[in-house]
């Protein structure tokens, strides 16, 4: 059976590896459910995100959302990231990653609290994404509170239909994202009369798990018109935000690192060759492009039962530590640790929850497997252990991070005690 998998995991000897780690080792060591990242992979995603829109001045905003461990913060500062977040916890993970960082976050989001933007304005943060003209309002008054200029974009709600989950795409006019792009006039010069707000860009963000370039090219052309009229009415604009949202593949087709380079210089070439000529400073918010190929979550097989026709692989891994396929019918591979040329039976591969939605693939086929067994669930880089929660009062996985022969735990498994002592 063809195992498939991204280039940060490869089979030696018939044994899944994390650049030289085996992941066999790793699971002994550490134990079960364990997220692994591959740090080489995530430099190497963000290098050749960043370099396909070398042509233009240009900034890599990580969104933070996607996976937020402070160690990944780390690498991706220390490669000259900028961050996208979406609240003052994220923003305090920021600063906690590196201080510097701060003048490269942009803060989007459609409920800021004056308090989150008094952090964000003390920490002298790139610029805000205004999602409506209750929070201009606010903006205004918390800057002026302070005394400190914000510098502020609307997002705008392009209309673009993109091909995602409905959960996940955002930039209809029926979402609540952003403010319609036929309001954005009357709102940027109420932006311009604040003396504690200088107009500066215009963001967009259409949505997540995007596989196709038009949908961006298509926002992409209508900020650009935007841009032109607000110049000709005198609003300074400097920056575009192109948001997030470029696909991966889940499957085994085009996940290699010059697919990636491929698709990055297609969605560059979209993105950019619409603002031709604007001279703008481009932002950009990748999140599950540049780490979910660079992670997955190891889980253990606890036991196989069949239940009439059905076989069920039950492992110690659940929704709760990756909620993508219950939540989304997401599809994540699913490859074995050891002997990846058993002979493939059919099963769905479900956790200990006690919820019917508690599946990681259903009717799957996968080399047979037993109790004891390693299975690894493939791009749970982004969006997993982000949205991983104690429900069944299951303690989160720890994270570790795999960097050449070297590995290093970046968040310690909880304990049911870290549970409960919050409670009174
Ligand atoms: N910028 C904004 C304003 C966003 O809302 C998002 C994602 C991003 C950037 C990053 O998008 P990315 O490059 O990662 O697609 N939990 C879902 C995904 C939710 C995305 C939310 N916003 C999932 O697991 O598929």
């Amino acid at each position: 059976m063809q195992q498939t998998r991204p280039p940060a995991f490869v089979y030696k000897k018939d044994i899944l590896h994390a650049d030289k780690l085996s992941l066999e080792k790793l699971a002994e060591r550490y134990g079960t459910p364990l997220y692994v990242y591959s740090g080489t992979a995530i430099r190497e995603r963000f290098r050749t995100f960043d370099s396909a829109f070398k042509p233009v001045p240009h900034t890599i905003c990580y969104s933070v959302k996607a996976n937020s461990n402070l160690s990944l913060l780390g690498i991706l500062a220390k490669l000259g990231a900028g961050f996208d977040v979406v609240s003052g916890g994220e923003l305090e993970r920021v600063l906690a990653a590196g201080k510097a960082a701060a003048k490269k976050v942009v803060f989007s989001g459609v409920g800021k609290t004056a308090e989150e933007m008094a952090l964000a304005l003390k920490s002298d943060i790139l610029i805000f994404n205004v999602e409506s003209e209750a929070e201009l309002d606010v903006l205004a008054a918390t800057a002026s509170r302070l005394k400190k200029r914000a510098r502020m974009a609307l997002r705008v709600n392009p209309d673009v239909f993109a091909e995602t989950h409905p959960y996940i795409s955002t930039g209809l006019r029926e979402h609540k994202f952003g403010v319609g792009i036929d309001q954005a006039s009357r709102l940027y010069h109420a932006a311009a009369r604040q003396k504690y707000l200088e107009v500066a860009g215009v963001s967009v963000h259409i949505g997540s798990q995007i596989t196709s370039v038009e949908p961006f090219a298509a926002a992409m052309a209508r900020v650009a018109d935007l841009v032109r009229a607000l110049r000709m009415e005198g609003m300074a604009i400097r920056f575009v935000d192109a948001g997030g949202g470029l696909g991966i593949s889940y499957t085994a087709q085009e996940r290699t690192q010059e697919d990636f380079s491929k698709q990055s210089a297609e969605y560059a070439k979209a993105v950019m060759s619409a603002l031709q000529g604007l001279g703008v400073h481009l932002l950009l918010e990748p999140g599950r492009s540049i780490v979910a190929p660079a992670g997955l979550l190891l889980a253990r097989v606890i036991y196989k039962k069949r239940n009439g026709a059905k076989t069920f692989i039950i492992v110690d891994a659940a929704m709760n530590d990756l909620i993508r396929p219950s939540l989304y019918k997401a599809h994540h591979e699913i490859v074995p640790v050891a002997h990846p040329d058993a002979p493939p039976i059919t099963a769905d591969i479900v956790g200990p929850v006690c919820e019917t939605g508690d599946f990681f693939a259903r009717d799957r086929a996968i080399p047979e497997c037993t109790s004891g067994d390693l299975l690894a669930i493939l791009d749970a880089g982004a969006y997993g252990m982000a949205l991983a929660s104690n429900y069944n009062t299951r303690p989160r996985p720890a994270e570790v991070l795999v960097e050449g022969s070297s590995v290093k735990v970046v968040r310690k498994r909880e304990t049911v005690r870290d549970l409960i002592k919050a409670e009174l």
